[in-house]
């Protein structure tokens, strides 16, 4: 089936910083979709003659790509907001007793459903999502997916070094992690990920065996967390007192490749900036979650020297919101903390394209490029009456700006995945 979408559409398919052409902007523009891949992309005045016959749906406010999260916690979505901890006891006092409910397959499928829901009205359409270390969090996760045809990549947590009743072995954690890559691969739009919980909820004996699971898989991402937090830095540091850094303790155990996604990287030396170039590893930048731990803020100017893959995470639940919009704006405040103007555009290429890259999935979404899934959001720069008087007559930087600092789910007006409205705001 063929039909077409007209009306602003705004992308940024690469780095604006290296690659200003990035940036493609028509305010009247059609956009032609067949069987959920857009087939044609362009101003409205050139492509509606060749395309006269086609259902055209007009859509107001400014189109841009779903937005694509790369690091989340589906299992902390009913801690999002728990008060007085940085990590290490926030984990023990919060977040670890919430997760050990994900033993119940019910439990699991009532959070994925719901989880999924908010992803969708804030304008997510893929996402990079950690469960818990229960096999049955990731079925739970993937029908609930497979469902609603949305592109979620997940891998049963590994962590033997956990609390009891949230812990594995690391035998058991590598042959639940091969049932599931076994059961689910080549399922509607999911992907896997090896998923260590990070280095200090792993034994040697399996961080080797995510090792050997990543050689195995060639197919599948690695995902975990590095440099946090400082604390869990010297933690890190006394297991692995040889070591050269954190990420080193990864590298050791073969973790460390271009398919690896680390989220935070708030902590590191140069020498990890340079492996993590030149492996083509990368790191989802978290700011909500990095504010409200206390962590500390991402250097973008250290991460840019470097040439660093970035994309953007909202790390619910120590992350205080599942919209990347209002992330694109908190970050903008974290880069300024290190001296760092990031530009709108930036922060909008970096939770679509940069991420999308980050997940190795670009070559299906993050740009509304013609070949592409038809993943987008609507976005309604008059959704409050503060953005309507702060958006009239500024240009398109100004809007993006307004929408990235006060926006949020009251901005997604609607949410499109291959071509299909998923989530529609004025009609709940
Ligand atoms: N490091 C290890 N586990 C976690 C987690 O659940 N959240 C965050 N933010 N950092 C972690
Ligand atoms: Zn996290």
């Amino acid at each position: 089936m063929i039909r077409a979408f007209r009306g602003e559409v705004l992308s940024v398919s690469g780095d604006p910083r290296s690659d200003p052409q990035a940036v493609r902007h028509d305010t009247d523009a059609l956009l032609v979709v067949e069987d959920g891949i857009v087939i044609a992309r362009g101003p409205h005045a050139d492509l509606a003659p060749r395309y006269g016959d086609v259902p055209v749906e007009a859509l107001p406010g400014l189109i841009v790509p779903g937005f694509i999260d790369a690091h989340v916690h589906y299992p902390q979505t009913d801690r999002i907001a728990a008060h007085g901890e940085q990590l290490l006891d926030w984990l023990e006092r919060h977040i670890f007793p919430a997760e050990k409910a994900f033993a119940s397959k019910a439990h699991a499928e009532g959070v994925a459903a719901f989880f999924l829901g908010e992803l969708l009205r804030n304008g997510t359409t893929s996402a990079l999502v950690f469960p818990t270390v229960h096999e049955q969090s990731v079925d739970a996760l993937f029908e609930a997916a497979l469902e609603r045809r949305m592109r979620i990549i997940s891998g049963k947590v590994l962590m033997d070094l956990g609390p009891e009743g949230l812990c594995d072995t690391a035998a058991a954690g590598r042959a639940q992690s091969e049932a599931l890559i076994r059961r689910w691969r080549g399922r509607g739009r999911l992907g896997h990920a090896v998923t260590p919980r990070f280095a200090l909820s792993s034994s040697d004996a399996q961080l080797a065996a995510a090792g050997a699971l990543l050689a195995e898989h060639p197919d599948v991402l690695m995902h975990t967390h590095l440099a946090e937090n400082r604390r869990e830095c010297a933690e890190v540091e006394a297991r692995f007192p040889a070591a050269a850094d954190y990420l080193d303790a990864y590298d050791r155990f073969g973790l460390v490749t271009a398919r690896s996604v680390f989220a935070h990287g708030i902590h590191l030396s140069d020498r990890a900036c340079q492996r993590l170039h030149e492996s083509g590893a990368g790191i989802a930048v978290c700011p909500s979650s990095n504010l409200f731990l206390g962590s500390g803020f991402f250097d973008f100017g250290q991460a840019d020297r470097h040439g660093l893959k970035l994309g953007l995470g909202t790390d619910v639940g120590a992350g205080t919101t599942f919209s990347l919009l209002h992330t694109q704006g908190i970050a903008y405040q974290a880069a300024l903390m290190k001296g760092e103007r990031l530009d709108p555009f930036r922060a909008l290429w970096l939770a679509t394209a940069g991420s999308a890259a980050l997940l190795h999935i670009a070559d299906r979404v993050g740009s509304l490029a013609v070949g592409q899934e038809a993943d987008f959001v609507v976005l309604d720069p008059q959704a409050t009456p503060l953005l309507a008087r702060r958006t009239r007559g500024a240009d398109l930087a100004e809007r993006l700006f307004a929408l990235q600092v006060l926006g949020d789910d009251r901005a997604v007006q609607r949410t499109y995945l291959l071509g299909d409205c998923a989530w529609n705001r004025d009609k709940t």
